[in-house]
C-alpha cells in the first residue's frame, strides 16, 4: 500500500497581530456599520462580516451608516477629517505598524527628505503614507529606483508586506542617489516570520500551498517567495484544490497569509488528506 501524503504546516502563518485585532473590535460591533473597504484582503471573512450587517463600500460618497470602519491598512489624514466632518463616528482599526510607517515617514519629509515608499502602487497601505506626504513617491520596482535624479536628502520606509530582499535592493540603489540617505525598514515583524517559515518549510517539501485572497499582498509575496523554491500553488479558498496537483508527490507543505483565518487553513487541510 502506498504511504499517504505527509502535510507540514509552517510554523509562523496566518491572521497577524493588526489582523486579529481589527477583527477582535469588529466583532464587537453589530449591524448598520459601513466599512470603508474590505477590512481584511479576505473575500470569504468580509462575506461573512456582510451577512452580520457590516458593509463594505468603496467611497465615502456611498457611506449611509452613521459609524464608519478604518480598516487595518488606514486612511489618509485628509478623508478621516472629512469623515469627522460628516458627523461620523469613527472606528478606527488602523494596525498601529501601520500607522507607525506613515509616522516614521511624515517626520523624514518634515525633516527636509524626498519620502520614497517601496511598495505596490494601488494598494491601500501604501497610497495612505503617500497621501499623508506633500510629495511622497511610491517605488515598485528597482528599474524605477535606478532612473531617479539625485537628490539632496532622501528618506525611504517599506510596505509593512515587502520582501526585504526586494526592499533592500532598491534601498542599496538609493543610496547611489543621495549623499544623506535615511532608510528605515518598516517590514513587519509578522511578514519576515511569516517569510522565514514559509521559505524554511518550501526547502522540506514537494508542493508548497499558499492560502489566502488573491488581493492580499503579504499572501502573494509568500506565494512569490515559495514558488522561487519549490512548485507552489496559491488558493483561496479549499474548493480550488485540484487531485492531480499532488500525484507523485511525498510530502506537502501549507502556508497562510496574515489576513487568513484558522478555519480555512483546517479546511484546505482536511480537503488534501480527502483527496490524495
Ligand atoms: Fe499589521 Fe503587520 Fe499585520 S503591519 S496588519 S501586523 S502584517
Amino acid at each position: 500500500m502506498e504511504k499517504p501524503i505527509e502535510i507540514k504546516l509552517a510554523e509562523k502563518m496566518g491572521f497577524c497581530f493588526g489582523v486579529k485585532r481589527a477583527v477582535g473590535g469588529v466583532m464587537t460591533l453589530k449591524g448598520n456599520v459601513d466599512m470603508l473597504g474590505p477590512l481584511i484582503h479576505n473575500p470569504q471573512f468580509v462575506k461573512k462580516l456582510e451577512e452580520r450587517g457590516i458593509r463594505v463600500v468603496n467611497d465615502m460618497t456611498q457611506i449611509s451608516a452613521n459609524r464608519v470602519i478604518i480598516r487595518a491598512h488606514g486612511l489618509s489624514n485628509k478623508l478621516i477629517e472629512e469623515l469627522k466632518q460628516k458627523g461620523l463616528k469613527i472606528i478606527d482599526l488602523t494596525c498601529p505598524l501601520v500607522k507607525s510607517v506613515q509616522n516614521h515617514a511624515k517626520r523624514m519629509e518634515d525633516g527636509g527628505r524626498e519620502v520614497f515608499i517601496v511598495g505596490e502602487k494601488g494598494h491601500q497601505e501604501v497610497e495612505t503614507i503617500k497621501e499623508n506626504l506633500k510629495n511622497g513617491l511610491i517605488i515598485s520596482t528597482l528599474e524605477e529606483a535606478k532612473s531617479l535624479p539625485f537628490f539632496k536628502k532622501i528618506g525611504v520606509v517599506a510596505q509593512t508586506t515587502q520582501r526585504l530582499e526586494h526592499f533592500e535592493k532598491i534601498g542599496n540603489e538609493l543610496k547611489k542617489h543621495s549623499e544623506d540617505v535615511m532608510l528605515i525598514n518598516t517590514i513587519c515583524n509578522a511578514t519576515r516570520e511569516r517569510q522565514n517559515s514559509a521559505l524554511k518549510l518550501a526547502k522540506e517539501v514537494n508542493l508548497m500551498i499558499v492560502v489566502g485572497g488573491y488581493n492580499s499582498a503579504n499572501t502573494k509575496q509568500l506565494a512569490v517567495l515559495c514558488h522561487a523554491i519549490v512548485e507552489t500553488k496559491h488558493i483561496e479558498t479549499e474548493n480550488e484544490l485540484e487531485k492531480g496537483w499532488f500525484k507523485n508527490k511525498k510530502i506537502i507543505g501549507i502556508t497562510a497569509g496574515a489576513s487568513t483565518p484558522d478555519s480555512m487553513i483546517k479546511k484546505v487541510t482536511k480537503k488534501i488528506k480527502t483527496i490524495t
